[in-house]
């Protein structure tokens, strides 16, 4: 018998990229199947396809056995197909409920929009997934986390019977996850076919049925997912074995090379108080909201400080602008990389230049071919998947992306780096390599700062932990070995036993 949904011998050819070579994906109705495979490796492409995002050069795409003609959204749409993508898509300056009912305003009469009754439905969507926002709201107040959850009610707002979650779990917090999946365990008993695309194996074992994985473009194979082992499942990704996770490395401290005391901003930053060493990785654990994205922007300069005072290398340093910052030796990758770690217009040289331009104005034209030099320096060791190092960053997968906002910052020599959930959306192969560097960088002399909502990776990677609780410090935990997960999120839930 004929699967509900399937995609034949899809074939999308970008400028130097073959993107996808004669893929296939079949889903059952009532069926979560995950699209697995390593940054690049065309799962969002595939996706597009089938959301009438992207035009296929070859193949076809079959509904209860019968082909159908993907050329738009619209077409799709009208096929019950949804889509989630990976960069969010919400317009910034309107409210939850208008994106919401982007496009299909409820009208009072033919001219006039029911605002209210659009604010009250809009409402009602997010309360019965649990989700703690005012439809009145702005979208451009809102976190990630947020967003994404306004990003689902709005695709569960209109009917589907297929629904595609590109990595949506990436900016949430474990309750919201839960959330997530009892919507999704909901949608399935409905009969919805679900493709979830997710970095998070563990999550994969949980909520799929099926798994597709494919690499380079290509189907490797399609498992079972309760037959198989999340060791297994990697080997197909990548194509080999992959040994240690977390590549810890324990080196003498040096200095302090920044000192943060008693920083106020807005209303998340409370009072923060931390410091960081030569050789050192801080981690920075909390639910989404806690504030530690906002300490961050706050220290770095991004948003305004109401008081508290910020110390590099023992000496006071007044920050009012990031370029403030990055002269005192700061650095800080973001999480928000479409919003503010990447130039999406700019290739990828420009991108990964960008901090350290300085550096290679100095001597002209003998260091134009230096930076091109340490540019494809970094491609090669945090591969990055790119047909070159000119290709617009727009036009690479979300996880590559994410790859060129480090190299960015890898490169930059500050003495000390902030990263915002630096590992997000990256595939388990190229997060050893994130280590690996960011081990290189504590070598070398610098201090790492490192906010995470995984647990694992901040446990993995972490000499010491700062964990916030509503805009506070609630625990600064030593890393010793005998810290757990749970420890963390008694702290991160309001706990407050000080320990150093
Ligand atoms: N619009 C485009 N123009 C040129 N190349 C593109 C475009 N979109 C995707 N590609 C390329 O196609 C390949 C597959 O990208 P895709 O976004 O599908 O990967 P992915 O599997 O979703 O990866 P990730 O896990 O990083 O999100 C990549 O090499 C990417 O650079
Ligand atoms: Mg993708």
């Amino acid at each position: 018998m004929a699967e509900f949904l399937q995609m034949r011998g899809i074939t999308k050819r970008f400028p130097g990229v073959l993107a996808l070579d004669d893929v296939h994906l079949s889903v059952e109705r009532g069926e979560v199947h995950a699209l697995l495979g390593e940054n690049g490796a065309g799962k969002s492409t595939l996706m597009k396809v089938l959301s009438g995002a992207y035009h296929k050069d070859a193949g076809e795409i079959l509904i209860e056995g019968k082909p159908v003609d993907i050329r738009s959204s619209a077409d799709a749409k009208k096929l019950g197909i949804s889509i989630i993508y990976q960069e969010l898509n919400l317009t910034e300056q309107l409210t939850v409920a208008e994106n919401i009912f982007m496009g299909r305003p409820i009208m009072r009469n033919r001219l006039m929009v029911n605002w209210r009754q659009m604010a009250r439905e809009a409402q009602k969507l997010l309360d019965d997934l649990g989700i703690d926002i005012g439809a009145r709201a702005l979208i451009r107040d809102l976190g990630v986390a947020h967003k994404q959850m306004v990003e689902v009610a709005k695709a569960l707002s209109i009917h589907s019977r297929i629904l595609v979650m590109d990595e949506p779990t990436a900016p949430l917090t474990n309750r919201e996850i839960d959330t997530l999946f009892s919507t999704i365990r909901m949608l399935k008993a409905r009969g919805v076919a679900v493709i979830y695309i997710s970095h998070r194996l563990e999550e994969v074992m949980d909520i799929c049925d099926r798994a597709t994985i494919m690499r380079d473009g290509r189907n490797v194979t399609a498992v079972n997912v309760h037959e198989v082992t999340i060791d297994e499942i990697i080997r197909h990704m990548v194509g080999r074995e992959l040994k240690e996770k977390f590549p810890k490395i324990k080196i003498p401290l040096g200095r302090e090379l920044l000192r943060v005391e008693h920083i106020n901003a807005g209303k998340q930053v409370r009072d923060i108080s931390l410091s960081v060493r030569a050789g050192e990785i801080l981690g920075i654990a909390g639910l989404v909201g806690a504030g530690r994205t906002e300490t961050a922007r706050a220290i770095f300069g991004m948003d305004r400080k109401q008081s508290g005072e910020v110390f590099v290398d023992g000496k006071r340093v007044s920050i009012s602008r990031p370029l403030d910052a990055i002269r005192a030796g700061l650095g800080f990758a973001t999480e928000d990389r479409k919003g503010e770690g990447l130039v999406l217009t700019m290739n990828v040289a420009g991108n990964i230049t960008l901090a350290t331009l300085g550096d290679f104005a100095k001597l002209g034209k003998l260091s134009l071919r230096r930076e091109r030099e340490t540019v494809r320096e970094y491609i090669r060791r945090l591969n990055i998947k790119t047909p070159s190092h000119l290709q617009l960053t727009r036009n690479l997968s979300g996880g590559n992306q994410q790859k060129v906002v480090l190299a960015k910052w890898l490169l930059s020599k500050s003495r000390v780096i902030i990263f915002d959930e630096p590992t997000r959306g990256i595939d388990v192969g190229a997060k050893i390599e994130v280590y690996n560097i960011i081990n290189e960088l504590i070598l070398a002399g610098a201090a790492v700062v490192m906010i995470s909502s995984e647990l694992p990776e901040i446990l993995g990677m972490s000499d010491r932990v700062a964990v916030m609780h509503q805009g506070r410090i609630t625990g600064i935990l030593e890393n010793d070995g005998s810290l757990t997960q749970e420890t963390i999120l008694y702290y991160a839930t309001g706990g407050d036993r000080r320990t150093a």
